[in-house]
């Protein structure tokens, strides 16, 4: 358990749980939460006894509602500057971090929420939750990685169709797109989040982070290469 004002952290058994937890303002990203989630990740990363970690919104109408529109550029401009480094080195984090993470979606999820979620390596999904990217009507672009994780797990064309519409997406449509691995009733969410966390962490630790290396970083080389890098790692593992 922790002390933080934005985010419930949480250790049991293996699995860590983040929960964003600003539920009345439907857990919008704002820099208290980007700074706590980057000392939590980092928490995640080095702590031995995590296995792996669900992440989730606190409440019932949003894992998360985007950047919180009341900071939306008021800052100063050299704080932002600051902001916008620092931004991207949560995200740099997040998507650096070799041990599984599982989300679990419900209600809104826009925005960041979405960018957060894609960061996450399986997004389980209750069938109440709407994905959308309203950052184009707001005259910006995605800040958390979207407009280059969102094309590498639903392709590109329906990637642009969603930032560049702005059109929302039913949770039956994200499932359809695989933005989502699987929709089920919110009742069963978490509880299918824990099977999944306990299904893996029933597995050796070292063969499943090296199976999330070969798919994440394999995914950026070319096909020979990518072999070549399974290989390696599986010489690693001794087969
Ligand atoms: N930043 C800051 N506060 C937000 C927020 C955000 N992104 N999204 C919602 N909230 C706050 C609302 O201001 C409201 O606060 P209040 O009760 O003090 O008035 C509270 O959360 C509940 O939101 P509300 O708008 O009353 O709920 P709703 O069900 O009518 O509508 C949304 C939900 C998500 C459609 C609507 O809140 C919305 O459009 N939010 C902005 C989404 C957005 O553009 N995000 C930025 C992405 S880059």
């Amino acid at each position: 358990m922790s002390d933080f004002e934005t985010i419930i952290y949480e250790k049991r058994d293996g699995t860590a749980y983040i929960t964003l937890n600003r539920p009345r303002a439907l857990n919008a990203y704002n820099v208290k939460m980007r700074d706590e989630l980057y000392e939590v990740l980092g928490a995640v990363r080095d702590d031995p006894d995590v296995l792996v970690t669900v992440l989730k919104g606190a409440g019932e109408k949003a894992f998360c509602a985007g950047a919180d529109l009341t900071e939306f550029l008021t800052a100063p401009p050299p704080v932002f500057a600051r902001q916008a480094r620092f931004a991207r080195d949560v995200w740099g984090l997040f998507l650096s971090i070799e041990k599984p993470f599982i989300t679990a979606l419900h209600g809104y999820v826009l925005g960041s929420g979405i960018e957060m979620a894609l960061c996450c390596d399986i997004r389980l999904a209750s069938d109440d939750a709407r994905f959308g990217l309203p950052e184009p009507g707001l005259g910006i672009i995605p800040a958390a990685g979207g407009s280059q994780t969102l094309p590498r797990v639903i392709g590109q064309a329906a990637a642009l169709d969603m930032l560049l519409s702005g059109r929302w997406l039913t949770a039956a449509e994200a499932l359809r797109l695989r933005l989502v691995n699987r929709v089920m009733p919110r009742a069963n969410l978490y509880a299918e989040a824990e099977n999944l966390a306990g299904r893996i962490k029933a597995h050796q630790p070292l063969a499943v982070t090296c199976i999330k290396r070969a798919v994440t970083q394999g995914l950026d080389l070319p096909l020979a290469a990518g072999l070549e890098f399974e290989e390696r790692l599986g010489r690693g593992l001794g087969k």
